[in-house]
């Protein structure tokens, strides 16, 4: 698939987790065979504040492009200053080294107090300030010649599925391509991923804006019946990367026909300790060793020991002791 310039080969995205898709866990899954990647999502009203923390979370770099950078906002007028910031990388505290391969709009994020100050899925409810904030978005940005791309939801719940009107509303501004999560806002992220509401977003759409198929995706099968079912042009995988980079490497075996090889223990804990020291190279040792506690953790599932070892990290106030804890001297690589 194709989003503005970029030839996306086999349509393989990390999907934007706020608090883990930062740029270690983005270079990590990307090592692995994803192939778009985007940030968490970025408050485009703190961004206008000049807010110096949100300003790192949408630092770019070359080795993990390309990457879009997801901005939440219902208000029009601010979101196209967010994106002419984020487009053109004139924004206080911008450390870039690339331009981002699109602006995605966050239209999913199912938190209260996101949705309740109107951001996020609560825009679902919003057709016409879909427009409005993809227009403005789209108008800022496309003087830098930045698309402009959505993601969005089923709809708001069972009574309200209303994504393909949502997607003719962002598309009809200007969006450049579309990401459905099959589920409503109601739903949060409960099993039962529509796909019948990605097919019909897909029938609506235009043939040359792509659709990204989400929910669910968590190996060689599920994606497989994601494209089958929703004829979608892209998959973004979401929780199933959450301490298993391995779901790229294994998606990617299965399009090339090659069979895949699951990581053994040792392969876990050497990539848990990579992301462990890349967090803590990014973020600065003492609260990022702390933060990376449980992203860590995510490694061990289903491994000897796991709980005992889980329990450890949880305490570990330092990275050598994460690194004593996974078994791997500090300074080994
Ligand atoms: C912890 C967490 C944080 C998330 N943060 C974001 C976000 O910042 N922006 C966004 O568009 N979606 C966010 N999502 C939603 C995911 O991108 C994805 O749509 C959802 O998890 C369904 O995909 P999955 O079944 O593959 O996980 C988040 C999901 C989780 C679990």
């Amino acid at each position: 698939m194709r989003i503005g310039n970029t030839e996306i080969k086999h349509g393989l995205c990390l999907s934007p987790m706020a608090g883990f898709t930062d740029l270690p866990m983005r270079r990590q899954c990307r090592r692995f065979g994803a192939e778009y990647t985007v940030t968490e999502m970025v408050s485009a009203a703190a961004l206008c504040y000049r807010d110096r923390k949100t300003a790192d979370l949408a630092y770019l770099t070359e080795d993990d492009a390309p990457c879009a950078v997801q901005l939440f906002g219902h208000d029009p007028e601010q979101m196209a200053r967010a994106a002419a910031m984020i487009a053109s990388g004139e924004y206080e505290g911008c450390r870039s080294h690339v331009p981002p391969a699109a602006i995605d709009i966050n239209m999913g994020c199912p938190v209260k107090k996101i949705v309740t100050a109107g951001d996020g899925s609560a825009l679902m409810r919003s057709p016409e300030l879909v427009r409005d904030l993809t227009r403005a978005a789209v108008r800022a940005a496309e003087k830098h010649h930045i698309p402009v791309t959505v993601k969005i939801r089923a709809g708001w719940d069972g009574d309200h599925k209303n994504a393909v009107e949502i997607a003719l509303a962002a598309t009809s501004a200007g969006a450049s391509a579309v990401c459905v999560h099959g589920r409503t806002r109601e739903q949060l992220y409960r099993p039962g991923v529509d796909l019948d509401v990605i097919a019909a977003v897909r029938d609506a759409l235009p043939a040359h804006i792509p659709v990204i198929g989400n929910g669910d995706v968590r190996d060689a099968a599920s994606y497989r019946e994601m494209i089958s079912k929703t004829g979608c042009d892209g998959v973004a995988v979401g929780r199933a990367a959450l301490g298993n980079p391995w779901v790229f490497a294994e998606i990617r075996a299965a399009l090339a026909g090659e069979s895949f090889t699951p990581p053994t223990e040792k392969d876990r804990r050497r990539e848990a300790l990579h992301l462990a020291r890349a967090i803590v190279a990014e973020h600065g040792d003492h609260t990022a060793a702390r933060e990376c506690r449980g992203r860590v953790a995510h490694f061990l599932t289903g491994m000897r020991g796991a709980a005992a070892m889980r329990g450890r990290i949880q305490s570990a106030d330092s990275l050598g002791e994460i690194e004593a804890i996974l078994g791997t001297p500090m300074g080994e690589k």
